[in-house]
């Protein structure tokens, strides 16, 4: 008989990262180039099947304007995964992408899977630090492209594979 693991997954970074830009290209398969800013929060479910399991992930694609991270531990807390994600154009997302991953350490659920997803992948090949710092920090690391769909499908069922089994 086949497992189902209904899993709620957030994702978390800088404003104009890419996160609904991952979740459109994962959920149905689309890319727009002028992805509209994430007000609050937005709500998606796409399942993938792994080996051994059916995986629903319900999925909180959060909005990274600094005003909305009040709201964020309503989607982190109870989720069983995260996606943390930055531009690999832009430094300063790659530092907002390391204060989420603190805040989940301190604040998330202990057994979270947490990927770290550096998107844009089709703009550049300069690499960032983030292969050894995700080593360091028990995640795994994944550069991702929204536009080509490099590594996105990849990022969700690397994650589907990692998750508990009860
Ligand atoms: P907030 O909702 O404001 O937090 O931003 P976000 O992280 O959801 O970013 P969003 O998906 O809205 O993408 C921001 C911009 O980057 C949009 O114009 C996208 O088209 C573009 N973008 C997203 N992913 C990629 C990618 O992989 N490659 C390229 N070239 N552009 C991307
Ligand atoms: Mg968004």
């Amino acid at each position: 008989e086949m497992l189902i693991l209904v899993t709620r997954i957030v994702l978390l970074g800088d404003v104009g990262a890419g996160k609904s830009s991952l979740v459109l290209r994962f959920v149905k398969g689309q890319f727009v180039e002028f992805q509209e800013s994430t007000i609050g929060a937005a709500f998606f479910s796409q399942t993938v099947a792994v080996d051994d399991a059916t995986v629903k992930f319900e999925i909180w694609d959060t909005a990274g304007q600094e005003r909305y991270h009040s709201l964020a531990p309503m989607y982190y807390r109870g989720a069983a995964a995260a996606i943390i994600v930055y531009d690999i154009t832009n430094l300063a997302s790659f530092d907002r992408a390391k204060k989420w991953v603190k805040e989940l350490q301190a604040q998330g659920n202990p057994n979270m899977v947490m990927a770290l997803a550096g998107n844009k992948s089709d703009m550049l090949d300069g690499r960032t630090d983030a292969q050894t710092y995700a080593q360091e920090n028990g995640l795994f690391f994944l550069e991702t492209s929204a536009k080509t769909a490099i590594n996105v499908n990849e990022a969700f069922h690397e994650i589907a594979k990692r998750l508990p089994r009860l």
